[in-house]
């Protein structure tokens, strides 16, 4: 097990920098997962740590010791990428036990390991397979089996479950989860889905174009977002940013304010907003209603199923004041006492 330390952590390539001053400690055992849009630096800061890319800038420690110029190899790191990257023309034991074969460790050992990991990730069976006889999320256990022999203080996954359809990545979460309750190594995951993160994670670290725009524990993103970027990053159907002066009770240097879709609710008489219905989507156990303010702006409201609001009907909104966030004039929150 290890920490892991970014310290003034940057990434040229060629003159153009594309990660910029990163700091973070990751503490030994914890699950920290990355985030950001497309082209943030996600991949290219986990390939630093796993000594896939140099390093331009400052410094990585892996557990207390420098590693800015240790070899891949000799960082105490496994990766896991999102194309498997296993031997098609090797067996399930093989792709596992390739690695320690090739370090020289004993037969017994070898074969010692390829059977706890088999059992742990439901391999066992399957051992004698090629790649090609198995499923997708089968083909990433063998992946992730073949990071797990190797004993490392930090596994490093990259979208791993993002070539999966959607019921074999829910599966895979929680398997991904179980696994780090088991091994309780230090894990650092990178993934576009949201629910990934929020479930997976310890802290999540929020990056915007080779910066980190907040790093915090799921709740906290959600509940105290530091800007409007992490506000509309982290939540489905992404927070409604409104112009401040549309909520009469704003504090004057609140110049947005941001209100989640699960917290507008549909008024009877009296609503602090007030629109028309432009569409509903109907998901069984919820609904989206978009709501039109007279501004122009649309809304996003999500109500339990059975509530009314076809397209056309005037609709008055409403709530809660401590749900409100408010933000200043270049988009940081303001905390609200
Ligand atoms: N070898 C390279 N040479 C030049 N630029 C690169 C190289 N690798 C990545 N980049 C650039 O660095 C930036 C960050 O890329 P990176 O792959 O880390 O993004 P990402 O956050 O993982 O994106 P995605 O979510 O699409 O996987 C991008 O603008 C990309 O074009
Ligand atoms: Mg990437």
């Amino acid at each position: 097990m290890a920490s892991v330390n970014l310290s003034n952590l940057s990434k040229r390539f060629g003159k153009v920098e594309i990660i910029h001053n990163i700091d973070l400690d990751i503490k030994d055992g914890e699950f920290v997962v990355f985030v950001g849009p497309s082209g943030c630096g996600k991949s290219t800061l986990l390939r630093m740590i796993a000594g896939l890319e140099d390093i331009s800038a400052g410094s990585l420690m892996i557990d207390g010791k420098i590693a800015n110029d240790l070899p891949a190899s000799k960082r105490d790191v496994a990766m896991v990428f999102q194309s498997y990257a296993i031997y098609p023309h090797m067996t399930v034991r093989d792709n596992i036990s390739f690695g320690m074969k090739v370090r020289g460790i004993p037969s017994k050992e070898i074969e010692a390991k390829v059977r706890e990991a088999a059992e742990i990730l439901q391999l066992d069976e399957l051992l004698d397979r090629l790649p090609k006889e198995l499923s997708g999320g089968q083909r990433q256990r063998v992946a992730i089996g073949r990071a797990m022999v190797r004993d490392p203080g930090v596994f490093l996954f990259d979208e791993p479950l993002s070539n999966l359809d959607a019921e074999l990545r829910v599966h895979m979460r929680a398997e991904v989860s179980q696994l780090h309750q088991r091994l309780a190594n230090t894990m650092i995951y990178v993934t576009h889905d949201q629910i990934e993160a929020m479930t997976l994670a310890d802290r999540i670290v929020v990056l915007r174009k080779g910066q980190i725009e907040q790093i915090g524990t799921p709740k906290e993103l959600y509940e105290r977002p530091a800007n409007v970027f992490c506000a509309q990053f982290i939540g489905s159907p992404k927070m409604n940013i409104l112009p401040a002066e549309l909520i009469a009770d704003a504090p004057t240097d609140v110049v947005h304010v941001g209100i989640r879709p699960e917290h507008l609710k549909l008024a009877d008489d009296q609503g602090r907003l007030s629109g028309t219905v432009t569409a509903r989507e109907y998901t069984g156990s919820s609904a989206l209603i978009h709501v039109k303010l007279p501004s122009g702006q649309t809304v996003l409201l999500v109500t339990n199923g059975s509530e009314t609001g076809a397209t056309g009907d005037s609709v008055l909104l409403n709530f809660e004041m401590e749900d409100l966030h408010q933000f200043d004039q270049s988009g940081n929150a303001i905390s609200q006492s």
